[in-house]
């Protein structure tokens, strides 16, 4: 069953209503994340026994393009030395340390991965809780219903295999189905903006396409339409996902995870919009 949330508020900024808001209101508390009230899944992905309200928090910064003042605000994601999925038994995915939000809706074959769907969202660094780019992260993606491969990946850090320009950016990947994914945009993570991003889905023709910009800055066209294989559907994740360093051949339950960490990233501006229409500003 299809359950939409439509916010009660929605930001001016937006001139078509967002078929799915992921935009959180000014009145929302972390522990609201726990409740029906939120736009997202409450039981998925993070620490086992760890509820929302001790994984997110709000900074004080400035909204970002798709949030308006007032009305919506920015939050921010952390993960920790507890942030151990567990979907079985324990020890859990040990490899991984991971909090992401996903649309509650979002069963991997519901609406909001048929037709045409653009997925909006903001991120910026906290520069009081950086990552280490010596790791990979997943920070946005599309994994498909089946688990087995990603429709489209942002990703940043140092990748598990080979180099990039720059550990610490923002890398847009599109499929890795058939091997490895193809970086379609690339700008470094710098911290203090905001990076926004739109990357559009026409899960029947297979295509992606995307857009980018800083602050508030209307988006920009950063990746053509382009073949993308999209029959997996799937759910997308918002949030931080947190690679393992050495040697292994399992990373969601070997690698290795330094003990201590305590690291976010701000996101802000999500929703989801359906046809090819993209909203840039
Ligand atoms: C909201 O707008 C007020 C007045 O322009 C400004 O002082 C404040 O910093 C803004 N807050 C955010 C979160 O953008
Ligand atoms: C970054 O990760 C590496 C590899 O896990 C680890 O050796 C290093 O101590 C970490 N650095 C910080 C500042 O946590
Ligand atoms: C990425 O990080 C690794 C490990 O810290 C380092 O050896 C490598 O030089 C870095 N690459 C770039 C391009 O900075």
């Amino acid at each position: 069953m299809l359950t939409l949330h439509l916010l009660p508020l929605l930001a001016a900024a937006v001139s078509a209503a967002p078929f799915w808001d992921g935009r959180i209101p000014t009145a929302f508390t972390p522990a609201s994340f726990d409740t029906s009230v939120s736009p997202y899944n409450t039981g998925w992905n993070k620490g086992a026994n760890v509820p929302w309200a001790d994984i997110i928090s709000f900074p004080t910064v400035a909204a970002g393009l798709f949030d308006a003042n007032a009305t919506t605000k920015p939050f921010e994601l952390s993960i920790n030395d507890k942030s151990i999925f567990t979907p079985g038994s324990p020890p859990g995915q040990i490899g991984f340390r991971r909090s992401e939000l996903m649309p509650s809706s979002n069963s991997g074959s519901d609406e909001t991965v048929q037709g045409v769907a653009t997925l909006h969202w903001s991120m910026r660094a906290d520069t009081a809780h950086p990552l280490n780019y010596t790791h990979n992260y997943e920070l946005v993606f599309l994994e498909t219903q089946d688990y087995a491969s990603h429709v489209f990946t942002l990703t940043s850090g140092k990748p598990r295999d080979g180099s990039v320009r720059n550990n610490a950016s923002l890398r847009l990947m599109g499929t890795n189905k058939n091997g490895a994914a193809t970086t379609l945009h690339d700008v470094d993570f710098t911290a203090g903006v905001w990076h926004n991003y739109a990357v559009q889905i026409d899960f029947d023709g297979s295509t992606l396409a995307a857009w980018y910009s800083t602050d508030k800055n209307p988006l920009k066209s950063v990746a053509a339409k382009r073949s993308n294989d999209a029959t997996g559907k799937g759910q997308y994740h918002i949030g931080m996902l947190k690679l393992p360093t050495g040697a292994t051949s399992d990373v969601v339950n070997g690698g290795y995870q330094p003990s201590g960490i305590n690291e976010g990233i701000v996101y802000g501006g999500v929703f989801i919009e359906k046809g090819t229409t993209v909203t840039l500003s």
